[in-house]
Order: structure tokens, then C-alpha cells, then sequence
């Protein structure tokens, strides 16, 4: 890797990292060996059987948990959970029930903007792009799951941060939703085209439908076992695609890869 690349230089760099969990007596290795580089802006997926580390590897990309073996830098700095550059979103959203849906964006976003017309003006943009603009004064307990899992992404995206870590967003959302879910969050990235994303899915076709390139893990200790490039044509849109042979021909590679 040329080190005078700029753009790697400003994303994420991971080498020779191994990760073990210690349970009782029994020691799990959870990874094994990982190198990876993904440029400022790229988004990529991380697939893989159950089990087989991808959220020990969201964790340690996010700060949540020490690397204990191995080296991983974003931006050329070691994560830390408190980095101000990092935004973090779960498969349940953790929304705050007592704040409504703008104030739920409004927590993070306060933090970094002193201006409160910008502010509220932000979260109108955001609940916009979610297709929440009539919503912004409900609170969680007053939405849908899927409706949750929008103001979560909108307030993800609200910092504008230079790394997203999504861990399965959309596992807990019906097929339908999940597309138009699927279309928002590209939308929402494209928007900011510095920001990087690395995503964990189950779903192969979310993989390929969102992804510049798919990392696929072999099963416990996770290994990267193949790097495939997605290189369908953006703008893209999810529900468009599913009528792609292109978009079909790689979620069947990436079965094949999965050996599954
Ligand atoms: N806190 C922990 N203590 C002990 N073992 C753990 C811990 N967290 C995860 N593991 C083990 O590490 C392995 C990898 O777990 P991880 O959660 O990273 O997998 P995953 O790929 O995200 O799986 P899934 O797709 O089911 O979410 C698993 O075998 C799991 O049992
Ligand atoms: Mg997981």
C-alpha cells in the first residue's frame, strides 16, 4: 500500500489483527488475522456466518472494545469510544423514549452545534430525508419499529462524522421497509461523500445493492476470505436493482464465496 495515498491515509487501516474472548476457562478465538483497507468515502460491507466476528470487528473499529493483537488506525488514529468522528448505530435502535423524534437527533447534534436555528434546521433536513418530516415531535413509543430505525439513521447521520459503523440496521424490519430503509441510508451517504461506511449484514443483497466492495468473513475465527468489488452504477436504487442481473450474478458470488 503506497503510503503516500492520501486517501488511505484519512481511512481505515487494519493489520494483522486477532481478537480472543475468554470465557470460564474456554478461550474463543473471534479473529484471526484480518487486514483490510478501505479509503476515505468507500462503503463497505461485512459479511459472514453467525458468530464469526463481524461484530467484534464493528467493536474494535469503534472503540467499544480494545484490540488486543494487531494494529487498526482510522484517519492514522487508534479508535477510541469516545471519538468525535465515529457514529455507531445497533441493530435496536436506542433511541431515548422520553425524547421525541427531533430530540433524539437534537441530543447528538447539540454536542457539536451551538446554533440552535441551524440545529433545528438540520433535523428538518434529516427527518426529510427519512420521510419522518410529519413525525419530528412523536416520541419513539409513538412510532413504528421501522420508523424508529429511521430517526436512528437520521441522527447517525446528523454528526456528519467521517466513519459510520452500521450493525445489522435493518435486521429487525420487514422486507418492504427494509428497501426503502436501504434507499434512504445511500441517500443519506451520498449526500456527505467523505463519510465511510462499514456495514454488517445477514443480507446479501443488501450487501451488494449498498456496497462499493463486500468483505466476506470465513466462519469462527473470522478471516477475510474474499474481497469483492461491487461495480454497479450509482445513484442506485434498491428497488431497481432487484430487477439487475448484474445485482443478482453477485449475490450468487457472494453465496458461492460464503460456501454456502
Ligand atoms: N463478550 C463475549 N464474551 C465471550 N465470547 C464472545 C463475546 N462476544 C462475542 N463472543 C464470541 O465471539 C464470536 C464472534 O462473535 P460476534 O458477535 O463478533 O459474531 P457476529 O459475526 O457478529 O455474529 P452474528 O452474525 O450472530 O451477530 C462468537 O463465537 C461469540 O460467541
Ligand atoms: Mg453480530
Amino acid at each position: 500500500m503506497p503510503l503516500a495515498d492520501p486517501a488511505l491515509g484519512g481511512g481505515i487501516r487494519v493489520r494483522k489483527l486477532s481478537h480472543d474472548y475468554q470465557r470460564d476457562e474456554q478461550r474463543i478465538e473471534a479473529l484471526s488475522d484480518v487486514n483490510l483497507d478501505i479509503p476515505v468515502g468507500e462503503f463497505v460491507a461485512l459479511v459472514g456466518t453467525s458468530g464469526c466476528g463481524k461484530t467484534t470487528l464493528l467493536d474494535i473499529l469503534s472503540g467499544l472494545l480494545e484490540s488486543l493483537q494487531g494494529e487498526v488506525l482510522l484517519a492514522g488514529e487508534p479508535p477510541s469510544a469516545g471519538r468525535p468522528d465515529t457514529a455507531r448505530m445497533f441493530a435496536r435502535d436506542a433511541l431515548m423514549p422520553w425524547r421525541t423524534a427531533a430530540q433524539n437527533i437534537d441530543f447528538a447534534l447539540a454536542t457539536r452545534v451551538q446554533d440552535t436555528d441551524q440545529r433545528a434546521q438540520r433535523i428538518q433536513q434529516l427527518l426529510d430525508a427519512v420521510g419522518l418530516e410529519e413525525f419530528a415531535d412523536a416520541y419513539p413509543g409513538q412510532l413504528s419499529q421501522g420508523m424508529r430505525q429511521r430517526v436512528a439513521l437520521a441522527r447517525t447521520f446528523s454528526l456528519q462524522s467521517k466513519f459510520v459503523m452500521l450493525d445489522e440496521p435493518f435486521g429487525a424490519v420487514d422486507a418492504m421497509t427494509k428497501i426503502s430503509l436501504q434507499d434512504q441510508l445511500v441517500e443519506l451517504w451520498e449526500q456527505t461523500p467523505s463519510t465511510t461506511v462499514v456495514l454488517v449484514t445477514h443480507d446479501l443483497g443488501e450487501a451488494v445493492a449498498l456496497s462499493d466492495r463486500v468483505i466476506v468473513m470465513s466462519p469462527r475465527p473470522g478471516r477475510i476470505v474474499a474481497d469483492v468489488p461491487i461495480d454497479l452504477p450509482r445513484p442506485r436504487s434498491v428497488k431497481a436493482l432487484q430487477s439487475v442481473s448484474e445485482f443478482h450474478k453477485l449475490v450468487a458470488q457472494l453465496w458461492d464465496e460464503l460456501g454456502a
